[in-house]
């Protein structure tokens, strides 16, 4: 089958786990081979892979920029490496959830600070300001919906609108 755009199917199907949902029906008719190695999208895929985030971690060079790890039907796990502040802002409609798998937190609200420790986790409401630091660089894995911007409401150089998979 040929792939649009010149993707061949080789490099379509070395695609991180995921990626094709993402890409909706045009990535299924490039990898409609029955048996997609790289995509839990088609019905036919049966193949599960377990995932080492200190592998994921390793990948990511710059702070501040999520990236995505799998997909849970709308939601993405997503990781981030950080350090010091981030932005004020909020979520219209979506919760998200920090686990801090490294490394130490500060959860800013504005009815105070909560402090997160390696294996603590918090979830943020929709509608409710907050404001993450990392006290030293932090390693946080996030549980949100696919939908979700990491800057929220607020537009800023930080805000990262597509972030990428690894
Ligand atoms: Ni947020």
């Amino acid at each position: 089958m040929e792939a649009p755009d010149g993707i061949s199917k080789d490099s379509a199907l070395a695609r991180p786990l995921g990626w094709h949902a993402l890409q909706g029906d045009r990535a299924l008719d490039m990898c409609g081979v029955g048996v997609c190695g790289a995509c839990q999208f088609t019905e036919e895929s049966n193949v599960i892979e377990k995932i080492s985030l200190a592998k994921k971690f390793e990948l990511i060079l710059e702070h501040w920029s999520p990236r995505i790890v799998a997909a849970v039907n709308d939601f993405h796990v997503r990781i981030v490496k950080f350090e010091g502040p981030f932005v004020w802002h909020h979520h219209e409609s979506e919760d998200e959830l920090f686990l801090v798998v490294k490394g130490r937190m500060q959860l800013k609200l504005r009815e105070g600070d909560i402090e997160l420790n390696e294996g603590e986790f918090i979830v943020v409401p929709h509608g409710i300001e907050h404001l993450p630091v990392g006290m030293g660089e932090v390693h946080v894995l996030m549980f949100e919906p696919n939908s979700t911007l990491n800057t929220g409401t607020t537009r800023s150089e930080r805000t990262v609108a597509e972030p990428e998979w690894i």
